[in-house]
């Protein structure tokens, strides 16, 4: 069901790289809420072409986007405005990468120019992406920028290696950036620390089933789906947020705040029966 939440509103897209994507569904349930918007990709993930259907589905224009470049994001944040006919209401920030955790190296072994790398992408990107956008004055007041996150920033998940610094750096950013870029424009910075999620990033982690199918028998309502993370993205894109910014927001299903649960004690053979 839509609710014409974003009606109106004009936005930027990031990381939509296949049907599984979290910003896939983002843009999906953006576009059913009455949202235009620009998709943007890293060139070389355009070469699947995937896109070219999200695109077409959404009525949406693609303005390939290494976000490391400050050229290639001053290029995203002209032309979108352009596009759109005036200035940025929302933006998603859905990029990561390990190349540690690409090629299995051990956190306490990290491969230093991965490690730079891992930063450049998924966290700077983001510091990035803001400064373009604050130079050129491209989003609109009570704008409102959201990045995805995970909850290895706050907690140790082995498998997550150098990925936790880096979440832990990109949600600085959005409490950092939040102040300045809020005091001066009145943008909203946020990060959504999301459950882990059936995404080519996400299964590219060392035993990600595993942690999957933990998390979701911790978690009192399981795993947030890539759909659940897309209508909440929607509520911090709209109007009805206004006033938060600067925070990092769990969506998990409870699993942040749940010690133990009954099920994973049964699985372990220390309970007999619920309670
Ligand atoms: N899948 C999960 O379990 C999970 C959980 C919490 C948070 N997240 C976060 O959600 C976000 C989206 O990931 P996803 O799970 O949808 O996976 P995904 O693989 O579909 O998306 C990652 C995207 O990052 C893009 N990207 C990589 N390098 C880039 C660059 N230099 N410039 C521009 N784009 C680049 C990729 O092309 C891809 O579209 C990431 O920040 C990820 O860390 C994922």
């Amino acid at each position: 069901m839509a609710y014409n939440l974003l009606k109106g509103k004009r936005g930027i897209i990031t990381g939509a790289l296949d049907a599984n994507s979290i910003a896939w569904k983002v843009a999906e349930k953006a576009h059913a809420e009455g949202a235009t918007f620009v998709l943007t990709n890293a060139p070389i993930a355009m070469r699947m072409g995937e896109i070219n259907k999200l695109a077409e589905a959404t009525n949406s224009k693609i303005i390939p986007a290494d976000a490391t470049s400050i050229e290639d994001l001053t290029k995203l944040f002209t032309e979108s405005q352009e596009v759109l006919g005036g200035k940025i209401d929302f933006v998603l920030h859905s990029i990561g990468m390990s190349v540690n955790i690409r090629k299995n190296v051990p956190y306490t072994e990290s491969n230093y120019d991965y490690f730079m790398k891992g930063i450049d992408v998924s966290a700077m990107s983001f510091h990035k992406m803001l400064s373009v956008a604050k130079k050129l004055d491209a989003i609109n007041e009570w704008g409102s920028v959201v990045a995805l996150s995970y909850m290895a920033a706050q907690r140790t998940f082995p498998f997550y290696t150098d990925m936790a610094d880096i979440k832990a750096m990109l949600e600085s950013i959005a409490r950092s950036f939040g102040y300045h870029y809020g005091l001066e424009k009145k943008v909203r910075i946020n990060t959504v620390s999301q459950s882990a999620t059936k995404t080519t990033a996400g299964t590219g982690i060392k035993g990600f089933g595993d942690f999957y199918d933990y998390s979701n028998a911790i978690a009192p309502l399981g795993n947030a789906t890539a759909e659940d993370c897309a209508n909440y993205c929607v509520t911090l894109f709209s109007d009805l947020t206004r006033m938060v910014t600067m925070q990092n927001l769990f969506h998990d299903g409870g699993f942040s705040m749940t010690g133990v649960s009954n099920e994973v004690m049964q699985k372990l053979g220390i309970q007999d029966s619920p309670e």
